[in-house]
């Protein structure tokens, strides 16, 4: 059987991990093409897995040895190639956030409801997390009971820019777990509230206005509500812990190693470094899920209208922390292509 041609655009941190579980982990698929404006970079990863280099991204989606599309490229530029990718007819897989604004998210979902065929996955890759998915059977198995609350904790390392401003943390990386909100709870946002804490004036390496935790509340149709954290700067390593609190039980995701030690006075257990590590395997059956997805012409999970939501939750966090208020959110009605 022929493998399934794979462009990637962007060929940064995400488009390596991406190219390199293309090419040394899923059989079923190739990287023929990739595109990145820093010549060095695409070189670099062209070279590490055998594909040609191209300058411009646009090329990549029309090439015709290019069955499917990586977007892995800054977020700003995801709406334009997800739309690309959709008239071009090549299932994509793009990373997070859709877009940066809800308007291009929903340009995105607009251009895919018109074509009548879902094209776009969004790289929310937790759903392919062990932990995550095992949520999700035991809250559907009604061990659960009904779901009261969820909670997310996203703790990072250190901030990955110098200016991590509020907004930035809530549209960047608390946009996952606002997707984790949206499918652990199955049900979707009706209002949200948000507060942050600065880092202190003068703190080394940071600029002013940068937070080091914000905190949310989304309270989801039905009843439910969703409490978010993010981490900005643990200063120990990468850990992600999802809960989900039901009427009857509760349930959370693990975390740590394999095996714990108990020495003097301290119990030890492994932290991850940051994500690349914490979820390669979710990383892995991400895009091997796509694969074969996009090897029938579609995609899975996630979907742009997922996409979509997100980056309005995301804005009305972004309004809520600025206000200090109370955010509501407008019932959408789901278009057909996204419903069941
Ligand atoms: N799913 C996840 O867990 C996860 C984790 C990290 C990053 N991401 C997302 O992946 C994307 C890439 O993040 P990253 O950490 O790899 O960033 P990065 O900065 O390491 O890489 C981005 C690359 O895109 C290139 N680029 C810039 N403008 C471009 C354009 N217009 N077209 C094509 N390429 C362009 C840059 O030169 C760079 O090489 C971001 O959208 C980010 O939010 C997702």
């Amino acid at each position: 059987m022929s493998q399934l041609g794979v462009g990637v655009i962007g060929a940064g941190m995400m488009g390596e991990v991406h190219a390199h579980l293309i090419a040394e982990r899923i059989g079923s698929a190739r990287v023929v093409a990739v595109s990145d404006p820093d010549g060095d970079r695409r070189r670099r990863v062209a070279e590490s897995v055998g594909a040609a280099e191209v300058s411009d991204p646009l090329d990549v989606i029309s090439d015709p040895e290019v069955q499917a599309v990586i977007i892995a490229s800054p977020d700003q530029s995801h709406a334009e190639y997800a739309i690309a990718s959709v008239h071009a007819n090549k299932p994509c897989l793009c990373e997070k956030p859709l877009a940066t604004t809800a308007d291009d998210a929903r340009a995105v979902v607009e251009a895919e409801s018109a074509g009548g065929r879902r094209l776009v996955q969004v790289g929310f890759m937790r759903e392919f997390d062990e932990g995550h998915a095992s949520l999700v059977t035991l809250r559907d198995s009604g061990a659960l009971g009904e779901v009261v609350a969820v909670r997310s904790t996203h703790i990072n390392p250190a901030p990955w820019a110098p200016g991590v401003s509020a907004e930035r943390v809530i549209t960047q990386s608390m946009i996952h777990d606002i997707h984790s909100a949206r499918f652990l709870v199955g049900s979707e946002v009706i209002a949200v509230s948000a507060v942050s804490v600065p880092f202190g004036d003068g703190a080394e390496g940071v600029d002013e206005g940068a937070v080091r935790f914000v905190t949310a509340r989304l309270e989801m149709a039905g009843g439910a509500v969703a409490l978010l954290d993010v981490n900005v700067a643990s200063s120990y390593g990468y850990r992600v812990v999802a809960e989900i609190v039901g009427s009857e039980a509760t349930a959370r995701s693990a975390e740590g190693s394999a095996v714990e030690m108990w020495t003097s006075g301290a119990m030890v257990s492994a932290v991850s470094a940051n994500w690349p590590d914490h979820f390669s395997a979710a990383y892995l059956t991400e895009v091997s899920a796509w694969v074969q997805a996009a090897c029938g012409g579609g995609v899975t999970g996630p979907s742009a209208w997922d996409g979509y939501m997100a980056n309005l939750v995301a804005s009305a966090l972004v309004e809520a922390e600025a206000s200090g208020g109370r955010v509501e959110l407008p019932t959408l009605s789901v278009p057909a292509l996204y419903r069941g």
